[in-house]
């Protein structure tokens, strides 16, 4: 039987994470403030958002009406945003903005979005005159340097915890051996799903304190991992939908799951949980020995993932 999720993972500020959290990319205005009001309605507790959305303010206001109309007090919700590639010099300034567009005192935690600094300005995808885009050299500014800015936010409680997304193990290692780097990051998130496992990166990450966060966990757009034929059989097995059995999997790994959707009875129906055996369990880590996919690759003129050799 599938119950709603309510569990959580502690992660290194001694914080609760919920393991299932609305996942709000590629939702525009209005379908994020109704997904938003209806995730919280059907019990999610923990809501992501990104300045690249564009849509902190409809998420905000979906946030600040649910908290109104049902007397939860805010402290009991678990707010995401990140900082974006051409705000990685002012961290502080840009996320003041967020707080601003959100309504909001402060989040739960504040992503470096993508290991990439981008010339900063009003254009979120600045190029240069050439056309090509204008990312700043490692040399220039990188993000070990916004990391560092980032530990100068933390006391102004402005965010509970600061983390990162998008980093390979290089990069992880590189921040954390750096001398000027204090704090753990709180979490790490990445494209994770039954076709994109990232075991190694988890297993890392995790020895170091560092809690994980799946984004794309159905495979982004269109969900194409549902139709993964191991899910799908799981699904009858369990009586349960595909997404259940992927989320569940997940979750089972100790994983923050963000799904994302618009549709208010499958955002209802992405908390829901099952317990998968340990047999089933370990046919879903199978699955990407026959079908491996990463899905979301931007081109940011360096290749940031499978470049383990290199944290630049
Ligand atoms: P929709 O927003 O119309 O529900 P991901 O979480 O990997 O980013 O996947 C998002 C995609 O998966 C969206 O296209 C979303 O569509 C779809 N989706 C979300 N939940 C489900 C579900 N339970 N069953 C089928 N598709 C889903």
């Amino acid at each position: 039987m599938a119950s709603a999720s309510t569990g959580t993972v502690t992660i290194n500020t001694g914080a609760k994470l919920p393991l299932i959290g609305l996942g709000t990319w590629r939702s525009s205005e209005e379908e994020c403030y109704n997904a938003v009001l209806s995730a919280l309605e059907s019990g999610y507790k923990h809501i992501d958002t990104a300045r690249i959305y564009e849509n902190e303010a409809a998420v905000g206001r979906a946030i600040n009406q649910y908290l109104k109309q049902s007397n939860t007090d805010r402290s009991e919700l678990f707010i995401t945003t990140k900082l974006w590639c051409t705000d990685f010099q002012n961290p502080e300034k840009a996320l003041r903005e967020s707080l601003e567009r959100l309504g909001l005192d402060y989040v739960d935690l504040y992503l470096m979005h993508w290991p990439v600094a981008m010339a900063p300005g009003k254009d979120l995808f600045p190029s240069r005159p050439d056309g090509s885009k204008a990312f700043l050299n490692y040399d220039t500014w990188n993000y070990l340097q916004t990391y560092k800015l980032l530990q100068k936010v933390l006391p102004l409680g402005l965010t509970k915890a600061i983390g990162i997304s998008n980093f390979n193990k290089a990069k992880i290692e590189n921040l954390l051996t750096d001398p000027e780097v204090t704090v753990v990051p709180a979490a790490l998130q990445i494209e994770l799903h039954p076709y994109l496992p990232q075991f190694e990166l988890v297993d890392y990450a995790k020895s170091k304190g560092i809690s994980i966060e799946a984004y794309s966990p159905l495979g982004s757009t269109g969900a194409p991992v549902l139709e993964n034929a191991t899910l799908v059989e799981l699904a009858k097995k369990y009586d349960v939908s595909a997404a259940t059995v992927a989320i569940s999997w997940g979750v089972q790994r100790d994983i923050a799951i963000l799904p994302k959707s618009v549709n208010p009875v499958r955002v209802a129906s992405n908390l829901k949980v099952i317990k998968l055996s340990a047999e089933d369990f370990q046919l879903v880590n199978d699955i990407s020995k026959t079908e491996s996919k990463r899905v979301v690759n931007p081109d940011w003129g360096v290749d940031i993932f499978d470049s383990d050799a290199t944290f630049n």
